[in-house]
């Protein structure tokens, strides 16, 4: 309101200032013509003559140039003098050149007048630097208390960070996610600013909990999770004292509610819970699981989304749900996670291995840009008795899991899909566990590669590894021998991760990195087929098998009124998200094909459901998704497109509007796009992990 208040202001003072120069510059010409008039006027019938009327005339023109200065400052006062010194130069002239001495009490005036007008506008300038000065210690005495809640709010938070060193730094991070939560949604930044400071302070009450509850290990009894529980009350009464910010208490109590009104301390549900407790509530349950803590390991970003998508109008608003969503999908170098001091070797530059694989590195993603990993390695003694092929030896890992990590404990190998590709070891010996084929090649090494052995059995390696589709090629260089492994995965779709480790050596002066330079196709000899999902008899359209997020379409279909779409679709082996499934396109390009010249797509229709508009060319959809009575579940859901089924998409075209209508396992789904034009509409089936056969088009 008061942006609007103050951009109304100089449109109002714009008027005012011309009707003011008008009537001053009326007066000037008035006052100039009446002077020397020689004419009388009849005024309650006496001759008066018109050069005495000047005198009025003229004091409109000077009380013009007052009040312009009073209210228009710099440029009236400008204006004003500009005008009082034409008129002082025309009655002088007159006084002066004409001998006309009525001129006398008008050159008076005028220079009253001038000195009325600098009296003013000095005053008025005094004003303004007095108003500046007090708005300048109001701002500084604004941000002198802004800066001690900042203070006293920190100093709270790490009284509850020394209380439960498991949750250290958590509530930094729900305040900073939360905030950016709320701007997504297109909260103000003075919203943002004051849901920032009640995630910050959202679990104060905790201070009031026992040290033996909070840090507490094991599982919770139930006694034990109810005084847990009187952390929000707590927080609520510690706060409810900072009566000038009301929602930090409102936060703290209501943080733990739930959507479907299964939470706590009240119960509430739904709106009926302040909405900054529900960005609150999505903030925190992202930080608890995207967080490593004592009986875990973050989860990895993926799964946290579906989690979230999951909990959605149960566990989480999903307007919030969907903010929190778009956050995860734009934030692709992962910022949004704790931060991981971990990036190579468990944040040292060295490992020290006894028995093989009691120690192993963080995995290092392998990618079409070639990774470069020096690492220096020295024998380590073994105990009396042992026995251990390859000692003294670095060995590399090569596999794939959710985390990133390696893992050989049988329950995370389930649940973070462990897979294992193959053990190189830097002698050459390999052994194959999940890969299809491997193949070693031994040439000599290229000069000044790496160091040669050193006096103690040292030994300097030089690594480059890249991949291309579902091949990995390694080459180690020892400074004498260059070894050239290539591994065959088991398809194209898996993540390749190669881990350190190592039998009694001890890896110093490891340094990873990854350089530009990509690995081009022939680079990497091919040692087992390519495996295909889409084997199987085409229909109208050839088959597509997508392994990533749109790495692949069909042919485009011209969108007519009931076009219909058939075809079969499955996950492949790799998939484990909801999304892994095929998405809709709705487009228009000048040879009909997606991505083809002057490509523009108008909708992305999802079969989860899951839409995200985020449209900066006005175009805008309607999106129905409905959850039927009879939904599976989605984890039943992601049965089903492992299994495999038939899809059936329907099409609408009536007026500027295109309708797509599909329904799966209990997801309905009518996606309306309004287009202005009768431009040729196409669509094309695309997705992320998924095998799209036996595609069908029917005409109506
Ligand atoms: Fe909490």
């Amino acid at each position: 309101m008061d942006g609007k208040a103050d951009s109304r202001k100089p449109g109002r003072q714009k008027i005012l200032y011309a009707v003011l120069l008008a009537l001053s510059l009326g007066s000037l010409a008035g006052t100039a013509l009446m002077g020397r008039s020689r004419e009388v006027i009849l005024i309650f019938d006496e001759a008066v003559p018109v050069a005495f009327l000047t005198g009025i005339v003229s004091t409109v023109g000077n009380l013009c140039a007052i009040l312009m200065v009073n209210t228009i400052k710099k440029t009236g006062f400008l204006t004003a003098v500009t005008l009082l010194a034409v008129q002082l130069v025309i009655l002088l002239f007159g006084l002066l050149a004409e001998r006309r001495s009525s001129a006398l009490p008008g050159l008076f005036s005028v220079v009253l007048v001038i000195i009325a007008v600098i009296m003013v506008y000095s005053r008025e300038k005094r004003l303004d630097r007095y108003q500046t000065a007090e708005l300048d210690a109001v701002k500084a005495r604004q941000k002198a208390t802004e800066l001690l809640f900042e203070q006293t709010a920190t100093a709270l938070v790490n009284a509850i960070d020394a209380k439960d060193v498991y949750s250290r730094g958590h509530s930094l991070r729900v305040a900073e996610y939360a905030s950016r939560i709320a701007g997504q949604m297109g909260k103000s930044e003075e919203e943002c600013r004051q849901i920032y400071y009640a995630g910050l302070l959202h679990d104060v009450g905790k201070i009031g909990i026992k040290n033996a509850i909070l840090t507490k290990a094991g599982k919770l009894n139930s006694e034990e999770y109810e005084v847990i529980k009187q952390h929000a009350l707590i927080g609520r009464q510690i706060l409810s004292g900072i009566t000038a910010y009301p929602y930090l208490s409102i936060a703290a109590n209501f943080h733990h509610e739930r959507y479907d009104g299964r939470g706590y301390p009240e119960k509430l549900k739904g709106e009926d819970i302040p909405e900054i407790a529900r960005i609150i509530a999505v903030a925190d349950a992202y930080d608890a699981m995207s967080s490593n803590r004592s009986y875990r390991s973050a989860m990895p970003q993926q799964l946290v989304r579906e989690e979230i998508v999951k909990g959605a109008g149960t566990q989480f608003d999903p307007e919030v749900a969907r903010a929190m969503q778009h956050l995860i999908d734009v934030d692709e170098e992962y910022e949004m996670k704790e931060r991981q001091e971990v990036r190579e070797l468990a944040g040292k530059d060295e490992l020290v291995c006894t028995e093989l694989r009691n120690e192993v590195s963080e995995g290092i993603l392998i990618t079409f840009c070639v990774t470069r990993i020096r690492v220096r390695s020295v024998p380590e003694a073994m105990p009396e008795g042992a026995e251990e092929s390859g000692a003294g030896i670095p060995t590399l890992i090569l596999f794939d899991s959710l985390d990133g990590r390696y893992h050989d404990e049988p329950k995370t190998i389930r649940d973070l899909n462990y897979f294992e590709y193959a053990e190189i070891r830097f002698d050459g010996e390999s052994s194959i566990t999940g890969a299809r084929n491997i193949m070693t090649e031994v040439e000599p090494s290229p000069s000044g590669a790496a160091e040669g052995p050193g006096k103690t059995g040292e030994k300097s390696y030089c690594l480059e590894m890249a991949r291309l589709k579902d091949h990995v090629l390694i080459t180690i260089d020892d400074g004498e021998t260059l070894l050239r492994v290539t591994v065959a995965m088991p398809d194209s779709t898996r993540y390749a991760y190669a881990a350190l480790t190592g039998a009694y050596c001890h890896l110093k002066n490891v340094s990873i990195d990854i350089t530009l330079d990509r690995i081009r196709e022939g680079d990497i000899q091919r040692i087992a087929p390519e495996i295909s999902y889409v084997n199987g008899p085409a229909g109208d359209l050839p088959n597509v098998q997508i392994d990533g997020f749109r790495s692949a379409a069909t042919q485009g279909v011209p969108i007519t009124d009931g076009l219909r779409l058939r075809f079969h679709t499955m996950s492949l082996p790799t998939a484990r998200l909801i999304w892994h499934c095929p998405f809709i396109s709705v487009y228009s390009s000048e040879n009909g094909k997606i991505k083809g010249p002057g490509f523009h797509e108008f909708a992305l229709v999802r079969l989860d459901g899951e839409n995200w508009d985020d449209r900066d060319d006005g175009i805008v959809n309607e999106l129905t998704v409905d959850r039927k009575d009879y939904f599976i579940g989605w984890d039943a859901w992601k049965e089903k497109n492992k299994a495999g089924f038939d899809c059936t998409v329907t099409f609408e075209r009536k007026g500027s509007g295109v309708t797509v209508t599909t329904e799966n396992f209990g997801i309905f789904i009518r996606n309306t796009t309004y287009i202005d034009g009768g431009r040729k509409l196409f669509t094309a089936i695309t997705g992320d992990q998924c095998a799209l056969t036996d595609i069908r088009i029917r005409t109506a």
